[in-house]
């Protein structure tokens, strides 16, 4: 069997997180109401301090809900040139909220808030104006980077200074209070919304929550049915995520690990340069003379699949299915392969 790091979204179910599916109380959650769901989405709420949550069958549903609930047609959402809405979501935001999305670039691996002020359009009859911004953390595409709790507050108050709404992709917000110590809560108090997922580093087969305001949220269910997310007997999948939550929280600490040791492993091989992982993901970029997407081939026909970023960035990720000797191996292989390339 091959050793996967593709994406922390691999993970297959446990015997024990099936056995909780099956025995799921349930109901007709468009119809009158999930026990299971609702037992969730309040567990949510309280986690990251917000008044109430809503399940989600993707991440990319909920991150999409956010934007219709915080944006208006016609106007523009600034968020990191990086940003998963802007690169992965299939243009969702125009398509779906007809905005306009702008990439911001930082002077660092990410936007800060410096570079949103000076993005920020002052008013004008002859420009269209913001009104939303996005952040992510961790960011994705800048290799699971952390955003710290006090750029986030300088984030939000940038945003919150000019009038506009923030929606915080937290797809990975477990793993940025894991390895920060801020509480899921601190972090969701920079933005009017929220979006956590349950099928990423937590290994549930599926789902996501969208935290708001109860007012907000109310529209939020609409938005949902709207987009086709209304689902019935969901508390199968919520009882799947409430198992994640009781049991994989604690251990995303050992995924950080994984990754670091890894990283030490790679960097440098072949001329490579590892960017330091400051969560489960590592990116790995290539000197000039090689072809990622040769070491990628490379990696799978020697046993590690990874995923091919960019041009010249290959990307691995770790997650529950993934223990310290398997990362040894990987984090050799690996190794091989780039000294060979
Ligand atoms: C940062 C980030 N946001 C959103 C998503 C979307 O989640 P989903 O795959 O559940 O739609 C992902 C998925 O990889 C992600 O990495």
């Amino acid at each position: 069997m091959p050793i996967d790091l593709r994406s922390d979204t691999v993970t297959k179910p446990t015997p024990a997180m099936r056995r909780a599916m099956a025995e799921a109380d349930v109901g007709d959650d468009v119809l009158d109401g999930d026990p299971t769901v609702r037992r969730l989405e309040a567990r949510v709420a309280e986690l990251l301090g917000m008044e109430r949550a809503l399940f989600f069958p993707s991440g990319t549903m909920a991150n999409q809900t956010g934007v219709w609930l915080l944006s208006r047609p016609g106007t523009e959402v600034l968020l990191d040139a990086g940003a998963h809405i802007i690169h992965y979501e299939y243009a969702g935001a125009a398509a779906l909220s007809g905005v306009q999305v702008r990439p911001v670039q930082g002077s660092g691996p990410v936007m800060d808030a410096a570079a949103l002020r000076a993005a920020i359009r002052p008013r004008s009859p002859f420009t269209l104006s913001a009104t939303l911004v996005c952040l992510e953390n961790t960011h994705n595409g800048a290799g699971g980077k952390v955003i710290p709790l006090a750029e986030m507050r300088a984030l939000s108050s940038v945003a919150r200074e000019h009038g506009l709404h923030v929606h915080l992709d937290g797809a990975r917000l477990w793993n940025a209070s894991v390895a920060s110590g801020t509480s899921l809560a601190d972090f969701a108090s920079c933005a009017t919304t929220v979006m956590v997922s349950f099928s990423k580093g937590l290994g549930a087969p599926v789902g996501a929550a969208l935290a708001g305001s109860r007012a907000l949220l109310e529209e939020g269910w609409t938005v949902r049915k709207r987009l086709g997310g209304g689902m019935r007997q969901s508390g199968i999948l919520a009882a799947a995520a409430l198992h994640a939550l009781d049991t994989q929280l604690p251990r995303l600490a050992d995924d950080h690990a994984h990754a670091a040791e890894f990283a030490r492993l790679v960097d440098g091989a072949g001329g490579a340069c590892v960017v330091p992982p400051e969560t489960n993901i590592v990116m790995i970029d290539l000197p000039g003379d090689k072809d990622a997407a040769a070491v990628v081939s490379a990696a799978a026909a020697a046993g590690v699949l990874v995923s091919l970023w960019s041009r010249t960035r290959i990307r691995a990720v770790f997650h529950r299915d993934v223990d310290a000797a398997m990362t040894r191996t990987a984090g050799e292989t690996m190794a091989r392969v780039l000294e060979h390339a």
